[in-house]
């Protein structure tokens, strides 16, 4: 059975299956609304049921008490039980141009860590993907199952692309990875995917990173330095538990020491080396700033520091749920998105 889930202040209205998400409904009537984990984790999908009813999960990562009492909802997790109006942050037609499947040559890979593996991609010649800066491609494996990366390079290098990818455990496409792929090789990707990007404004910036969630906040400040000297404030607090975790960290350092509104703050969990900020990353910046009124912050990694981060600064620190970003690098494969 099929609803109507009509878009307040658009002229826009598709169908939605009973079984469908109203992120995937849209997808398949041909319309684009935000999203980047899919997984009810990062917030990006939100958006408020103006009227009718629907299903959804009753604890989501991604959405507080209050915004759920207050009719919101995560759109990759809600299905429609009725007619739906609802309020999006953007919605647009999907431009059939805008995702690229290409066979990308691996240039070079190499280890910044033992963990850690730095994978440059080059397009095949002449292809570009145009892409903002903080998003994503996906590796498609074999089987048509995908990982999800996040490009590390500028958006202005779009021949290419630069992966940090974390080593897990007994993961497929690490493994693949240690033991597989080397430069010359081909993988297949598709790209872009995502809603994490800066967004225009003069606020402060706060980026805070877990591990390789440092790759795409690379990508959005190394975009940002070609355009000219900031003018915005700008603190990157990258986490790891060890150093070695923050494996790029003579990069941010640079920065700081071009850049006068630029500061670099590394937090270590697990080391105390007596130069480094201990403990959890997000504890850092809340020590740190006592409002966060009037800031913007961009946090990338593993679903628990993005979790923490969001509730401590909207709760304690006045943050504005609309004004804190992310990625959440959600376990696993994310589902293959679906064909219109
Ligand atoms: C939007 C998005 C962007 C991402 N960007 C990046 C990126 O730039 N760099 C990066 O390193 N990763 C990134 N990830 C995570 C990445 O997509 C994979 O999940 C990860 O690389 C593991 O894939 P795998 O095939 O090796 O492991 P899988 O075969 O998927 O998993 C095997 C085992 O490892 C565990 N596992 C999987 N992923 C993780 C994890 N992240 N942390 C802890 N345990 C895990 C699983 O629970 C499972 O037990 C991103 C994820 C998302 C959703
Ligand atoms: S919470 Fe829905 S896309 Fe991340």
């Amino acid at each position: 059975m099929a609803y109507t889930i009509r878009v307040a202040q658009s002229e826009f209205s598709f169908d939605c299956e009973a079984q469908t998400t109203v992120l995937e409904g849209a997808k398949k009537a041909g319309f684009d609304l935000p999203f980047s984990c899919r997984n009810g984790v990062c917030g990006s999908c939100k958006g408020k049921v103006v009227a009718g009813t629907f299903d959804a999960p009753e604890n989501l990562e991604g959405l507080g008490d209050e915004e759920r009492a207050a009719g919101y909802t995560l759109f990759c997790q809600a299905r429609p039980t009725s007619d739906l109006e609802i309020a999006v942050r953007s919605i647009s037609r999907t431009d059939p141009n805008a995702i690229k499947t290409v066979k990308a040559k691996v240039y070079k890979a190499t280890r910044a860590t033992q963990d850690v593996s730095l994978l440059q991609l080059r397009f095949p010649a002449g292809t570009r993907i145009p892409f903002k800066a903080g998003q994503y491609l996906q590796v498609v494996l074999e089987d048509g199952a995908r990982r999800s990366y996040s490009m590390s390079n500028p958006s202005t290098q779009n021949d290419g692309a630069s992966l940090h990818i974390r080593h897990v455990k007994d993961g497929r496409f690490s493994h693949y990875l240690d033991s597989v792929v080397a430069a010359g090789d081909f993988l297949t990707v598709e790209a872009p995917f995502g809603d994490f990007y800066l967004r225009p404004g003069d606020k402060p910036l706060i980026f805070v990173a877990s591990g390789t969630g440092f790759a795409p906040i690379k990508s959005i400040l190394e975009t940002l330095f070609k355009q000219g000297k900031p003018t915005r404030p700008i603190a990157l607090y990258w986490g790891g538990r060890r150093k070695s975790d923050v494996y790029m960290a003579d990069l941010p350092q640079k920065w700081a020491k071009q850049y006068e509104h630029f500061t670099f703050i590394p937090v270590l969990s697990e080391e105390d080396n007596g130069v480094d900020r201990a403990g959890f990353v997000h504890a850092a910046v809340l020590a740190d700033y006592p409002s966060l009124a009037g800031h913007e912050v961009y946090a990338c990694g593993v679903p628990v520091m993005i979790n923490a981060a969001r509730h401590d600064f909207t709760t304690k620190r006045q943050l504005p749920p609309d004004a804190f970003f992310c990625d959440a690098f959600v376990e696993g494969g994310v589902p293959a998105p679906v064909t219109s």
